[in-house]
């Protein structure tokens, strides 16, 4: 029978949840999967935080509270909340009320609310992300209605570095207005962040050239442990004068993956501006999903305003990062003893969730197809698919692969 359907094509799988399926999907003893970016335990188990349990069950308990509906921009005690973790609670831009946030469906839905916005009322058309970045982004800005996507150089193979000279140039030859999407800190794929000689500069040419910067901000605390140390450079561009707008996402440094808590934040220059914008803001979202759920943003915005839970909160992210910090050095040290061919310093330069090793897509594909060990045909690795118990499993397999199979990059 015919069908008024037949006409669609078929889509390319998303890499990092077919991955992540594939291995599910597979029965071998030893598989490791070091694909998607969620933390994991020592033992490889998901890690729902100690201070979210405490509070889920509080507000289980709670019979006060009910399902109404939610603001179309969320729940107020989150998104300022959220607001403030981001820039600091001394910021001028929150001091003098020219920031606000408004509750997203996790940092993806801040950046497509992000996007939408900017392409409509003040026809941005052209953005500029680096290569290589998180997949996604493109894909997020070409449905929000940017019709011209381009990359800024980003990373040197060779030297497993920034390539700082090729981005600066990047930026230099930008249009005015292009927007520039940022990753705040512990870069997706290749966890190498700009120093912050590196991020003035980056400021300087993006002020003289009236480039705007959208950061994307998906890993604060979670990458070093310290909220504020990872906001260094969202926070720089808000003190230079940038009207900006950041997506924060509550996924890895809450483990509510799955929850989708995230925040716009808005930062402008007069106040004057705010209503008009959060009325705008306001339709962008009526006309995308009405509101936004309520538990997750509940969850953060409960443990971001009470002194002794945030503690808790800051001690879990501290347990996270130093555990990836711990599994870096012990995978870098491995591969050094093996005489594995290459360097391998980079692995523990790297910041946040993960490594981007330098192995070939071939590499890649002999490590799922041999060893049962998954990762992006990038090279990337989640940092926290390892373990004390497959760590020395992940390196053997490495050094065996890059001797059998020595095009490597590295
Ligand atoms: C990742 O990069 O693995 C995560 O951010 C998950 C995703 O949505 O891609």
């Amino acid at each position: 029978m015919s069908s008024r359907f037949s006409g669609v094509k078929l889509g390319p799988p998303i890499e990092v949840f077919a991955l992540n399926k594939a291995y599910l999907d597979d029965s071998h003893p030893n598989k490791a999967n070091l694909t998607i970016g969620a933390y994991r335990t020592n033992e490889g188990k998901p890690w729902v935080l100690p201070v979210v349990r405490k509070t889920e069950k509080r507000m289980a308990e709670d019979d006060t509270s009910n399902h109404e509906y939610l603001p179309v921009l969320g729940m107020e005690s989150f998104t300022s909340a959220a607001t403030k973790m981001l820039l600091g609670h001394d910021s001028s831009a929150v001091v003098q009320g020219r920031a606000f946030g408004v509750q997203t469906l996790s940092g993806t839905g801040a950046l497509r609310v992000g996007a939408e916005f900017l392409n409509r009322h003040l026809h941005y058309t052209t953005f500029y992300y680096s290569k290589p970045t998180w997949e996604n982004h493109r894909l997020v800005f070409t449905n929000a209605g940017f019709t011209d996507p381009r990359e800024y150089r980003y990373w040197d193979p060779h030297k497993r570095a920034i390539d700082f000279d090729g981005l600066i140039a990047d930026l230099r030859d930008a249009p005015e207005n292009s927007v520039i999407i940022l990753h705040a800190c512990a870069h997706n794929p290749t966890g190498s962040d700009p120093t912050q000689e590196q991020w003035i500069k980056i400021a300087d040419v993006m002020k003289e050239k009236k480039l705007f910067p959208f950061f994307d901000s998906a890993y604060q605390g979670f990458a070093s442990g310290d909220p504020d140390k990872d906001a260094w450079a969202v926070r720089y561009f808000a003190q230079q004068g940038f009207e900006l707008v950041c997506a924060q996402s509550f996924a890895k440094n809450f483990g509510l993956y799955n929850e989708r808590v995230g925040n716009l934040t808005v930062v402008i220059n007069s106040n004057d501006e705010i209503i008009n914008v959060k009325s705008q803001l306001t339709l962008t979202v009526r006309g995308m999903y009405s509101n936004p759920p309520n538990h997750g943003a509940k969850i953060v915005s409960t443990v971001l305003n009470n002194e002794h839970l945030c503690q808790e909160w800051k001690d879990c992210i501290v347990t996270m990062s130093s555990r990836i910090k711990e599994m870096r050095q012990g995978l870098k040290e491995r591969l050094q003893r093996l005489g594995t061919p290459g360097t391998w310093d980079h692995i523990t330069q790297q910041i946040g969730m993960f490594s981007y090793t330098g192995l070939s897509p071939r590499q890649c594909e002999h490590l799922m197809s041999e060893y049962h060990i998954y990762l992006l045909k990038s090279g990337r690795i989640n940092m926290c698919g390892v373990t004390t118990h497959n760590i020395d499993y992940i390196a053997k397999a490495i050094h065996d692969t890059i001797l059998l199979l020595p095009e490597s990059k590295i």
